[in-house]
């Protein structure tokens, strides 16, 4: 089952207008809470970029569904995931959102000492580590995947299949399971990272990201680039669809000039046109003829969310110290255009009026997929 539907083609009547999702699934949180043990633990999370552990021991600690997961490069040079909290009285092991380790994750309590691959190695004061079964008190691991340079972690304990989840997410919207291929975004290397503090609810700035009714209204340099943005659909909104750049427009920067070459990967019919990808629920990818930006969302609490974004080019384009900044400002301002418009929502989702919710028009209403899924999610 896709976590994102698509509509293949425009709904025949402009005349309907559907309920979004009521304002206290906003801000109540017993409503949060609940989307943490039914959404966020039982679906696959885009928790990290995987070169950002590139090195043995390196560390990443990602807050995912209410818990503290860490992420380290062990020994045999593949990536594990683990709860971040030690065996024996509980102790966070990492304090730090990311780091180093020579050899070994020590807790700072009493010194219990895990191997990278989460193994009990010390414990002080034992007599003889035969007296501890080490499986039995090895760190808890996590399901972990790695795809498209993106490290992917489910705390279930029996994870839904990740074809069936993310990868169909995104053969669903390109149409074709093999497209994103394309850009071989797992050789892709991050040009830049921006992390924003975004005081809206994490299902708003999905919803906002899933439309372009509001491209017109709010997003001028987008809809220089890419005109068919100001008709207000979508690139969502069609299977297989990419927005095309405006005739004049030679490249996907902010003031439509030419940014680096086309990814040779990515061929002619997805040239000159941009791509963007929901993953439920909480990636989004933006692919463009020469980088893509990939968003990761943490919800932190109901009215609070970070957003990690990694403007991604090749190691070519970074090794010759290209500028970068014309390339990554268009994006950086389309960001900051949709997290004020979410946080503009955020204060009116506990008001009065907006206590049944409001409407969608029929260009959003693939966002009602969205409401959908996450009613469903939440009520079972
Ligand atoms: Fe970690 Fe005691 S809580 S060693
Ligand atoms: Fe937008």
């Amino acid at each position: 089952m896709s976590s994102v539907e698509v509509h293949s083609q425009q709904p025949e009547s402009a005349s309907s207008l559907i309920p979004t999702l009521p304002g206290s699934h906003y801000t109540d949180t017993a409503v949060f809470e609940i989307e943490q043990s039914r959404i966020f633990q039982r679906n696959w999370f885009a928790a990290a970029r995987s070169n950002d552990m590139a090195t043995l021991g390196s560390f990443r600690s990602v807050d995912v569904g209410g818990e503290s997961v860490l992420i380290v490069r062990a020994r045999d040079g593949a990536l594990r995931a683990f709860l971040n909290v030690c065996r024996h009285r509980g102790a966070r092991l990492c304090l730090e959102e990311s780091g180093s380790v020579r050899r070994s994750l020590q807790c700072p309590y009493h010194a219990w000492t895990y191997g990278l691959d989460g193994s009990l190695i010390a414990a002080p004061n034992l007599n003889s580590m035969n007296d501890v079964n080490r499986d039995e008190y090895g760190l808890i691991g996590v399901a972990l995947q790695e795809w498209l340079g993106t490290v992917w972690v489910c705390l279930a304990d029996e994870p839904p299949s990740f074809a069936d989840t993310v990868q169909a997410a995104v053969a669903a919207r390109l149409g074709d399971p093999d497209v994103i291929d394309g850009w071989r975004i797992e050789d892709l290397v991050v040009g830049r990272r921006i992390t924003y503090d975004v005081k809206a609810n994490w299902k708003l700035i999905v919803e906002n990201f899933m439309e372009c009714y509001h491209c017109a209204t709010i997003h001028p340099e987008l809809t220089e680039v890419l005109p068919e943005f100001a008709d207000g659909y979508a690139a969502q909104y069609f299977v297989g669809h990419g927005a095309e750049f405006g005739e004049e427009i030679t490249g996907f920067t902010v003031d439509g000039q030419s940014g680096f070459e086309t990814l040779s990967g990515v061929d002619e019919d997805h040239d000159r046109r941009y791509y963007a990808i929901t993953i439920n629920p909480q990636a989004f990818i933006n692919l463009v003829p020469d980088h893509v930006i990939f968003h990761r969302m943490y919800p932190v609490a109901v009215d609070r969310t970070i957003v990690e974004c990694d403007w991604l080019y090749t190691q070519e384009v970074i090794d010759t110290g290209a500028d970068l900044s014309r390339s990554v400002e268009l994006f950086h301002r389309v960001n900051q255009q949709d997290f004020d418009a979410c946080e503009r929502c955020q204060p009116a989702m506990s008001s009065r009026a907006y206590a049944s919710g409001g409407v969608l028009v029929p260009s959003e209403h693939h966002i009602g997929e969205f409401r959908d899924w996450v009613a469903a999610a939440i009520s079972g």
